[in-house]
């Protein structure tokens, strides 16, 4: 049985992978979207692998009217593509800005403005942002990317309290330093400078984030909106 249609952005690989798998080996229909073609490599007939780029609107009027023909139109909307382009302020490219941008912040506009009319048509739904803890306590070398991720808690906010009578919530999760591409380019020294300031000990696992997710999307968080839950091994305490 299928237990709803889930699109998630940036699913080739690390985090959003993790989250697309689990959803379908927990009885969901997923499309997970990356820039380049790619396979899941996975034995389920639920996963479904599309090549597109979140920051290209013609193509995401293309895919809507596929998934629509298809009935995969999504109940959950799983915003995790994301990007870094890390440079100090000063040095800092025009091009380094914009890309972050319009790949963290614009391309969740972009597939929550075309996917949300469906949730409201059928007055339920579920929209789940991938922030980061970048966003909420700073980064050096990360003002572009801690900008977007800042914003998508913004952006969370205002949907929820624009969406939340049509039984629409939207919540967003800011992962901590967890093991992906994302972060493998820190050499030990790095990482165990980090590690000093997470109390439990370690980077995350892509688990730990998907674990979150598909509780945000179940009928257990129904009463959680407009909240940016920190999934972080305790790195950032208010
Ligand atoms: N890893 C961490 O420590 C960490 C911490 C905090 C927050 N996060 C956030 O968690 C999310 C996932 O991170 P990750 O570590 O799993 O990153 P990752 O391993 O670099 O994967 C990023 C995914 O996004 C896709 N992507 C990038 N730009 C895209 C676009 N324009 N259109 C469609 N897909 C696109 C990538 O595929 P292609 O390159 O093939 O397009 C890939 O599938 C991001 O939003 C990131 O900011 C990660």
């Amino acid at each position: 049985m299928n237990k709803g249609n889930v699109f998630i952005s940036g699913a080739s690989r690390g985090i959003g992978r993790d989250i697309a798998i689990h959803f379908a080996n927990n009885g969901y229909k997923v499309v997970g979207t990356s820039r380049k073609n790619f396979d899941f490599d996975e034995d389920l007939n639920n996963l479904f692998p599309i090549k597109l780029d979140i920051t290209n609107r013609d193509d995401i009027k293309d895919c809507f009217t596929e998934l629509k023909s298809n009935d995969l139109l999504p109940s959950i909307l799983i915003n995790n593509a994301g990007i870094t382009s890390d440079q100090i302020f000063l040095r800092m490219k025009d091009e380094e800005w914009d890309s972050v941008i319009e790949t963290n912040l614009t391309g969740t506009f972009n597939l929550s403005k075309i996917f949300i009319k469906n949730m409201i048509k059928n007055k339920s739904g579920r929209i789940i942002n991938i922030s980061s803890v970048s966003g909420l306590m700073g980064n050096p070398g990360q003002v572009n990317y801690s900008s977007s991720k800042a914003a998508l808690n913004g952006f969370t906010k205002s949907l929820a309290k624009e969406v939340g009578s049509r039984n629409i919530t939207v919540n967003s999760v800011a992962p901590g330093y967890i093991e992906t591409d994302m972060t493998a380019f820190l050499d030990n020294k790095s990482k165990e400078k980090i590690i000093k300031n997470i109390p439990l000990g370690r980077f995350g696992n892509v688990k730990d984030i998907s674990k979150m997710v598909m509780f945000l999307a179940s009928d257990e968080a129904s009463y959680i909106t407009g909240q940016t839950i920190s999934v972080d091994g305790g790195l950032l305490m208010y």
